[in-house]
């Protein structure tokens, strides 16, 4: 299968590129800068992409790779395109000379193209791009000639010119440079040859091979919630191997939604899944949960009473159906970078408790949707049959309404904040903004406030409304819904919620903020 490698430098864009050249029907790997030198040995390597990142070349210390390592690509025909930092690198690297700037250059620039090239191909001489950047480019290596400069920077790409090698300063791959795409299109298909037939549905037949040629016998256990990647893992390994072979447990955590867990247990058996078990482990949640304010602490007492429920019925199981072997779960690409096993510059942001629970049970991994983003996994799930609703779905974090209620979990706070939950839902399927945002939820704030009621005054809870656009959760930004909308969803939550007086919507974006509150 061809495919583009992204070298990340520690960009959070570096999957800001990879997705953009998915997009363009290359399939696209990210490896750490460190594991460059290894990935010239695998197969159906077309091109590279070096990704931009933080440091400055000049520092002692910052993320480099070597000449050998482009000069071992070229000969073996693999070009080369360096992106804001990878544009200084590849400079740096081949001889020239890279520079702080007197002022950095932020937003957007106009380029102008000096000389026709392959990889302008196409597009007017003068367009806008978007630049990032305090280091400069100012004096190329031999053999290297500028293709296009911007006011503040006279090298703002450049190529070699007895080599597929080419360097730009502005960022392809953010939606603000006007032909971001087509310069990344020309770049995968004039310069690296691509024939761009590659769609996820592909790989999930690969993924199913494979995991029929690893998983000869012996049952799998898959915790399930309902959302749209365990499901689609869960039917892609059913396929794979038998929906008898898969036992599905949905543990009901007592920090769902209302009617969630019987909701997806409903589902996943009209899917066709015959072993669907529900736990209710509610109780011993809270529990668990009494008296914990911080976040990182509620999250390892889910994490660990979840693996803890997990097995206790991956026990009672195994006496009935025999011993289990694997582990299915819905682990996708992003989750595997945030939790740190990629490597690299994306530091552990928070602990996500399906890495834990494949640790802490011992049995071997399916993971069948490693490789995809969230908008692939959807894709796939249509092209599977899976139901709209499923398909539709936001994400819901593993340790659920815990993260939203700010402070000790409590019981009664649970069930104004699943009130609350139904409202936003519902007003934001009625309005037709579910299907347009990525997430919409609210948040118990820990404090109470004044408000005055009829002639009465009251002292009870405000909530907070998170609602947020975005691409894939690394980054995101609050809503601009129509005030009606909001108004509306505020008014039915005080009025119909007795325990909430007071509504506040959350205008940061991530970052700085993240999307759940803890
Ligand atoms: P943050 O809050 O980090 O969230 O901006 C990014 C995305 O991840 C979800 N999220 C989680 N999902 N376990 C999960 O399965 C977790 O512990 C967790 N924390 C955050 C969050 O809902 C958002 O979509």
């Amino acid at each position: 299968m061809e495919k583009v490698v992204v070298v990340d430098f520690g960009s959070q864009y570096a999957h800001l590129i990879a997705r953009r050249i998915r997009e363009l029907r290359v399939y696209s790997e990210i490896i750490p800068y460190s594991a460059a030198k290894d990935v010239l040995d695998g197969e159906g390597i077309r091109g590279i992409v070096l990704s931009g990142g933080p440091r400055s070349v000049c520092e002692e210390g910052s993320p480099k790779i070597d000449r050998d390592f482009l000069e071992s690509a070229l000969s073996r025909g693999i070009p080369i395109l360096g992106i804001c930092y990878g544009h200084q690198l590849l400079a740096y690297v081949m001889g020239g000379r890279v520079e702080r700037g007197p002022r950095g250059e932020y937003g957007i620039s106009k380029l102008e193209v000096l000389e026709e090239d392959e990889i302008f191909r196409g597009l007017p001489r003068v367009q806008e791009v978007w630049m990032s950047h305090r280091d400069l480019v100012v004096e190329l290596p031999d053999g290297f000639e500028v293709l296009a400069s911007t006011e503040c920077c006279a090298i703002a790409a450049y190529k070699c010119e007895s080599a597929p090698m080419y360097g730009v300063q502005f960022h392809p791959e953010v939606v603000h440079t006007r032909y971001g795409k087509e310069i990344l299109r020309n770049f995968l298909y004039s310069i690296c040859g691509c024939s761009g037939n590659w769609v996820v549905e592909d790989l999930a037949l690969r993924k199913m091979e494979e995991i029929r040629e690893r998983a000869g016998e012996g049952n799998v256990l898959m915790a399930a919630s309902g959302g749209v990647d365990s499901t689609t893992a869960a039917y892609l390994i059913g396929k794979a191997l038998g929906f008898d072979r898969i036992h599905l447990v949905v543990i009901d955590t007592g920090l769902l939604r209302e009617g969630e867990a019987e909701g997806a247990a409903e589902m996943l058996r009209r899917l066709g899944f015959s072993n669907v078990h529900l736990v209710d482990a509610s109780d011993l949640f809270l529990e668990r949960l009494r008296g914990i304010t911080d976040p990182e602490e509620k999250r390892r007492v889910i994490a660990s009473t979840y693996v803890e429920v997990l097995m206790a019925k991956a026990r009672e199981l195994e006496e009935l159906y025999g011993d289990f072997r694997y582990l299915g779960q819905g682990t996708i690409y992003p989750d595997r970078i945030e939790s740190g096993r990629a490597g690299s510059g994306s530091a552990k942001i928070k602990s996500h408790h399906n890495v834990v629970l494949s640790e802490a049970l011992g049995l071997e991994l399916l993971e069948p949707l490693l490789d995809l983003y969230k908008d692939e996994v959807r894709r796939l799930a249509r092209s599977l049959g899976l139901p709209e609703e499923v398909i539709k779905r936001h994400p819901f974090p593993g340790p659920g309404l815990a993260i939203r209620i700010v402070g000790e979990v409590t019981r009664e706070k649970l069930d104004v904040l699943r009130r609350v939950d139904r409202i936003v839902e519902e007003e934001m399927k009625k309005s037709g903004y579910y299907d347009k945002v990525w997430q919409a939820f609210p948040v118990l704030l820990p404090f109470k406030t004044v408000g005055v009621m009829g002639d009465e005054r009251t002292y009870r809870y405000a909530v907070a409304l998170r609602i947020v656009v975005s691409e894939d959760a690394m980054t995101a930004e609050f809503a601009k819904l129509p005030w009606e909308l909001l108004e509306k969803i505020s008014s039915r939550i005080v009025n119909e919620v007795l325990e909430v007086n007071r509504v506040l919507y959350d205008l940061t974006n991530k970052p700085p903020a993240t999307i759940e509150f803890e």
